[in-house]
């Protein structure tokens, strides 16, 4: 690893002139997946520390979060970690550590108070930057609902039998109201997992791992701040504080379709969990996304059955 490191300080373009004879502090962070993320300290010339989070991003798709960082980030009216260095062809990504955040905190009402005035502000600031989706929901249905689905169906448990059955007949449904949206365009996190959000104290927040982030509707960050609600919360104040957030980024009465991207995005995770990390169907996370997507499904129906046939119009 020292080694290298001592590449990368030694590039060229590299802003900080690190004397790497000096200690250098490495950890290297569990979370990261996919990719290796180092907390390193270094000290420069003049003897001055700097703490980096240095990630190796392995899968070419990958890259495209150092140009969110670049194109997106830079001007942000919410704090992410500050881009010092990034090189596509080497797959680096270098930021500024954050060290003080603690990693893991177990949410309480002010951190998803705060998550909540975070998604918001997100929303609002790229809300209208850009004009369009640069890839539009068609091309982006097979990524986001059709392949994933169609490699759970191929699935044979038990656990999954109820959901698949229910979601194939909703499928078709499902893409034909994603592609008739057409609310304002905003940028989606969509990973606004636990392990990315980066409390400093329950009031500070700082984002990282923008991966996956997309022009898109917004509903997918909100889908995933409901399920951080039940997850510590309960289904009724979730769905209470997911009014109240819709209604600030002026998308009022459309809590079923931050259900029907909660379904879409709960079919992605699954199909990651079983497809990619190959966790078993009875693992715990396994299980409760499940448990969401049977009872999202179950909403869904006692509309789809009042109305006996999907109208657009209630959404
Ligand atoms: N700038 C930073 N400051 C503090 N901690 C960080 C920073 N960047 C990353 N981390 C920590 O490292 C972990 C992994 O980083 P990140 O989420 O970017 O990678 P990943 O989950 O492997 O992402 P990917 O899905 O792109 O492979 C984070 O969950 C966080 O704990
Ligand atoms: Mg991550």
């Amino acid at each position: 690893m020292q080694s290298k490191l001592i590449q990368i300080f030694d590039l060229k373009d590299f802003p900080i002139q690190i004397d790497i004879r000096r200690d250098v502090y490495i950890k290297k962070i569990p979370e990261g997946k996919a990719s290796d993320v180092y907390r390193v300290q270094a000290f420069d010339r003049n003897g001055i520390s700097h703490l980096l989070a240095i990630k190796f991003i392995y899968d070419s798709w990958k890259l495209r979060e150092i140009k969110v960082y670049k194109e997106y980030l830079s001007n942000s009216p919410f704090k992410v970690p500050e881009l010092i260095y990034s090189n596509e062809d080497k797959g680096l990504l270098v930021l500024e550590w954050l060290d003080d955040f603690q990693l893991r905190p177990l949410l309480s009402q002010i951190h998803l108070e705060t998550l909540r005035e975070w998604i918001i502000k997100k929303h609002l600031f790229f809300k209208g930057k850009f004009k369009n989706i640069d890839f539009n929901y068609e091309s982006h249905l097979p990524w986001m609902f059709r392949d994933p689905f169609g490699r759970l169906e191929n699935f044979h448990a038990k656990e999954l039998f109820g959901v698949i059955t229910q979601i194939a007949k909703f499928k078709k449904n499902i893409e034909k109201l994603l592609l008739s949206l057409d609310y304002p365009v905003t940028l989606d996190h969509s990973d606004l997992e636990i392990q990315n959000l980066l409390y400093r104290d329950s009031k500070k927040l700082a984002v990282v791992d923008w991966t996956n982030a997309i022009k898109g509707y917004g509903l997918f960050d909100i889908a995933q701040f409901r399920k951080l609600y039940i997850q510590n919360f309960d289904k009724d104040i979730a769905k209470a504080t997911t009014i109240k957030l819709l209604e600030s980024v002026n998308l009022e009465n459309k809590f079923e379709m931050v259900l029907i991207f909660s379904i879409v995005k709960e079919i992605m995770l699954l199909d990651y969990y079983l497809n990619v990390r190959k966790l078993p169907v009875k693992n715990e996370i396994v299980k409760d996304s499940i448990a969401l997507l049977k009872s999202d499904l179950n909403n869904i129906n006692i509309r789809l059955n009042r109305h006996f046939v999907w109208v657009r119009t209630t959404f």
